[in-house]
C-alpha cells in the first residue's frame, strides 16, 4: 500500500481567521485530523463530512494522550496510505512539541510536512496592542517557556535574560508567576518594568492585566490560563496602541465570535 504522509499543522492562536491559507487547503482535503486542546474546534469545521477527527488534547499535569500514543496514531494512520494533520495551536515548532512528533516520525520513514502557524507568542501581545519591539523601548525578545522556572535547576537562564533580553514574552508561565517576577527582579531588572497577561488572546474572550513588577502578582490573582506574559518597556505602548476592545464586532470580520463555544469545549 503507498504510504500516506503527515502535515504538521499550525493553526494559529484562537481566532480561526489567523489560520494560514496553505493550513486550510490541507484542511480541506485531510482524511485523518488528529488536533490539540487550544485549536479553535471552528476549524474542523473546514474538513470534508467523512474526515475522521481526533482530539488529543493535553491539560497541564494531565496528557489526555500520552505523546507516544500520538507519534503511534500519527505513525499507523499514515501507514494506511492516509492523508494527516496533525493540527496544533500557534505554531507547531513553539513549544508544541512538534519537533517531537518530526523525529519520530522520521525515525518511522513516514513522509511530513511542516505548515508554520501564527504563535501566540506574537498574535497575543498583538491584540493587546503591544508591539515586541519597537525603535525606541526594544531592539530584542524572546520567547521563554514559564514551566522551568520553578525547577532547582531550571534550563532557562532568568539572568541573562534580564539582562540581555529587552522584551520577555513567557508562554505557560502564570502558576510560576511569582517565581519569574522574583528571578527577574533579583537578577536587576527595574520594579517599575510594565507587565502584561493577555488571557484568551485573539477571541473574544481576551481579557489583559497590566501592572509592574512589583504590583503584578496580586493583579493577576484571579487570572486562569490560558495566558501570555509579557515583561518590558513596549507594553506600556498599550495605553495608546489597544485597539482590539475598541473594534465593533458587529461590523469587524472577527473569528472570535466562536470564542465562547471555544471555551465552553474547553472547560467541559
Ligand atoms: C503548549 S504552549 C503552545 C504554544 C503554541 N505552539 C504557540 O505557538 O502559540 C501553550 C501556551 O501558549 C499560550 N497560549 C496559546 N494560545 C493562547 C491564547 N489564545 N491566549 C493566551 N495564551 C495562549 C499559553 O501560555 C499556553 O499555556
Amino acid at each position: 500500500m503507498k504510504i500516506g504522509k503527515v502535515y504538521l499543522v499550525g493553526a494559529g492562536p484562537g481566532d480561526p481567521g489567523l489560520l494560514t491559507v496553505r493550513g486550510l487547503e490541507l484542511l480541506r482535503k485531510a482524511e485523518v485530523v488528529i488536533y490539540d486542546r487550544l485549536v479553535n474546534p471552528v476549524l474542523l469545521e473546514y474538513t470534508a463530512p467523512q474526515a475522521r477527527c481526533i482530539f488529543a488534547g493535553k491539560l497541564t499535569g494531565s496528557h489526555s494522550l500520552p505523546q507516544e500514543e500520538i507519534n503511534e496514531l500519527l505513525i499507523s494512520h499514515a501507514r494506511r496510505g492516509r492523508q494527516v494533520i496533525r493540527l496544533k495551536g500557534g505554531d507547531p515548532f513553539v513549544f508544541g512539541r512538534g519537533g517531537e512528533e518530526a523525529e519520530a516520525l522520521r525515525e518511522a520513514g513516514i513522509p511530513f510536512e511542516v505548515v508554520p502557524g501564527v504563535s501566540s507568542a506574537v498574535a497575543v501581545p498583538a491584540y493587546a496592542g503591544i508591539p515586541l519591539t519597537h525603535r525606541k523601548l526594544s531592539s530584542s525578545f524572546a520567547v521563554i517557556t514559564g514551566h522551568e522556572a520553578c525547577k532547582v535547576e531550571p534550563s532557562v537562564d532568568w539572568g541573562r535574560l534580564a539582562s540581555a533580553v529587552d522584551t520577555l514574552v513567557v508562554l505557560m508561565g502564570l502558576k510560576n508567576l511569582p517565581n519569574i517576577v522574583a528571578k527577574l527582579l533579583a537578577h536587576g531588572r527595574s520594579p517599575e518594568t510594565p507587565v502584561a497577561l493577555i488571557r484568551w488572546g485573539t477571541t473574544d474572550l481576551q481579557e489583559t492585566v497590566t501592572g509592574t513588577l512589583v504590583d503584578i502578582v496580586d493583579k493577576a490573582a484571579a487570572l486562569r490560563q490560558p495566558v501570555v506574559l509579557v515583561i518590558g518597556e513596549v507594553v506600556s505602548l498599550r495605553d495608546k496602541l489597544q485597539w482590539f476592545e475598541e473594534r465593533s464586532p458587529s461590523t469587524d470580520r472577527g473569528g472570535w465570535i466562536y470564542a465562547d463555544e471555544f471555551a465552553t469545549y474547553l472547560e467541559a
